[in-house]
C-alpha cells in the first residue's frame, strides 16, 4: 500500500425528511447569506426547493438563488454565479440537486476567493480555498456530495475537465433517499453505471497488497449489482435507493482509493462523449468501459479474472484466465443493457467520423500532452482504437 493522507470532513445527515435540517446546518457550519443553486427545475416541480427555503428562513437566515445548472454544468453560469456571490456577500453556497449543481457550486465556491479565472483550476492548479458549501442531494451518482472534486465544461472549445482540492469537500451532506423516487428510470441507470464507474477506476490498480480497498470496492460492486435492478422494477423501493445512495457516496468520497494507484481513463475518454454530444454521463461511461476494460485486459488478466470471479460469480478457469476475465466483461456488459444502458456508440448519438476529432481533444486539448495517463498509460492511436471499439 502507498502512502497517503485523507482528509473527508463531511457532516452527513441521511435519511426521510432531512431536508428540513438545512437551515440549522448551514448556520451550524457558518453561512449567514446563501446562494441556493439549482438546476433545470425538478427540485423546483418536487417542491424541494420550497421545503428548503422554507428551512433558510425559520433559522433566520437571507439567501439569493441561482437556477438552471445544464446536466454537464457550463462555465457561463459559474461566471455569473461567482459574480452574484460577490455582489450579495454570499458566505455559503448550497447545492440542491445533482452531481452537476453540486460540481457548479463547487466552481463558483472556488471563483468567489480567487483573483484570478476559475478556469486556472480546471487547467491543473490545485484548490486551496473556496466558500463553504453544504449539499442536498437529489440522484444517487456522481458522488461529488462526499468528493473534492468538480466537473466543469468551458463553453470556448467546450473543454470538459476536473478540478480537485479538500477546499470544496461539502461541509455537510443531506441525503435523503425518497428525494430520488422521482428520478426518471434511465437517469437512476446512469447513476448505478457512474458508482460502478467510481469502484472500477479504483479496482484498476497497478499498487500490490491493498486487500482492504479491492474487498471494500467489490463489497460495493456486489451492492450495485443487488439494489440496482431492484430499484428499477420498483422506483418506490426506499431501502434499495437508500442502499445505493450511500453506496454512491463511498465509492467517491474517496475511502476506497487510498494508497492505490488508480485508473480515471475510461473517465476521461467518457468526458470527451458527453462534452461533445452532451448525453448523460453515466451513458457515455456504459459505452466506454466494456471497451477500455477489452483494450487493457492483458496489463493485468488476473485482476480482471479477479472481479469476474468475485464480483460476477464467474468460474475461474485455471488454464485460461483470460476467458474468465472476459467472461466477467460480458457480464458487466450484459448487466448495463439489463438495467437499459446503452453499450454502443450509435445509441449515445455518437459518429465514426467523429472520432479524430474526440482524440484530438482528449490528447491535446486544454493543454493536453498527447497522452492520458490511468491503468495502461494510452496514447492517441490506442484511444482512436478503444472509441472505434465502442461501434
Ligand atoms: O436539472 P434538473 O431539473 O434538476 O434535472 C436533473 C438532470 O436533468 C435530473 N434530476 C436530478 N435529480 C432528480 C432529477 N430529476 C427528477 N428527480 C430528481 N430527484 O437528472 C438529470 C441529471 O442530473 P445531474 O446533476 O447532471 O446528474 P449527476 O449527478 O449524474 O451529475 C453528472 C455530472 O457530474 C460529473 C459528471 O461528469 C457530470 O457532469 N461528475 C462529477 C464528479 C465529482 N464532482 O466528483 C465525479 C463524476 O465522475 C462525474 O464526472
Ligand atoms: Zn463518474
Amino acid at each position: 500500500m502507498e502512502n497517503f493522507t485523507f482528509y473527508s470532513p463531511t457532516f452527513f445527515a441521511f435519511g426521510k425528511d432531512t431536508e428540513q435540517q438545512a437551515g440549522d446546518l448551514v448556520k451550524r457550519f457558518g453561512g449567514s447569506k446563501v446562494l441556493i443553486h439549482y438546476g433545470g427545475g425538478s427540485v423546483v416541480r418536487s417542491g424541494l426547493l420550497d421545503r428548503v427555503k422554507a428551512s433558510l428562513e425559520n433559522a433566520g437566515l437571507a439567501f439569493v438563488e441561482l437556477g438552471g445548472v445544464k446536466p454537464n454544468p457550463r462555465s457561463g453560469l459559474v461566471y455569473e454565479g461567482i459574480e452574484l456571490c460577490k455582489k450579495e456577500n454570499v458566505d455559503f453556497i448550497l447545492a440542491v440537486g445533482g452531481g452537476s449543481t453540486i460540481d457548479s457550486s463547487k466552481a463558483i465556491a472556488a471563483g468567489c476567493v480567487y483573483d484570478g479565472d476559475f478556469w486556472d483550476f480546471y487547467c491543473g492548479k490545485r484548490i486551496e480555498e473556496a466558500l463553504p458549501i453544504g449539499t442536498i442531494l437529489t440522484i444517487a451518482a456522481a458522488g461529488s456530495e462526499g468528493s473534492p472534486d468538480s466537473v466543469i465544461t468551458k463553453e470556448e472549445g467546450m473543454f470538459k475537465r476536473g478540478a480537485s482540492g479538500d477546499a470544496i469537500r461539502p461541509k455537510f451532506s443531506i441525503l435523503n433517499p425518497a428525494l430520488t423516487q422521482t428520478l426518471p428510470a434511465y437517469q437512476t441507470a446512469c447513476g448505478i453505471t457512474d458508482i460502478m464507474a467510481h469502484l472500477y477506476e479504483r479496482y484498476l490498480t497497478n499498487t500490490k497488497d491493498v486487500e482492504v480497498t479491492d474487498r471494500l470496492i467489490e463489497a460495493l460492486l456486489l451492492t450495485m449489482i443487488y439494489e440496482g435492478p431492484r430499484v428499477i422494477e420498483n422506483p418506490d423501493d426506499y431501502e434499495a435507493r437508500a442502499n445505493i445512495m450511500w453506496a454512491g457516496m463511498m465509492a467517491h468520497n474517496h475511502s476506497c482509493g487510498v494508497g492505490r494507484s488508480q485508473d480515471w481513463n475510461s473517465h476521461t475518454m467518457e468526458h470527451e462523449l458527453s462534452a461533445l454530444y452532451d448525453c448523460a454521463h453515466g451513458a457515455g461511461l456504459a459505452v466506454t468501459m466494456p471497451a477500455m476494460f477489452k483494450y487493457v485486459l492483458d496489463h493485468d488478466v488476473m485482476r480482471f479474472a479477479r472481479v469476474a470471479v468475485r464480483v460476477w460469480g464467474c468460474q475461474m478457469d485455471f488454464d485460461d484466465p483470460r476467458k474468465t476475465a472476459l467472461a466477467g466483461i460480458e457480464a458487466f456488459k450484459k448487466f448495463l443493457i439489463s438495467i437499459g444502458m446503452p453499450v454502443t456508440f450509435g445509441e449515445i448519438g455518437a459518429k465514426k467520423e467523429d472520432i479524430p476529432k474526440l482524440v484530438q481533444s482528449l490528447c491535446y486539448g486544454n493543454g493536453g500532452e498527447g497522452k492520458i495517463s490511468g491503468f495502461v498509460t494510452l496514447d492517441e492511436k490506442d484511444c482512436a482504437k478503444i472509441y472505434e471499439m465502442m461501434i
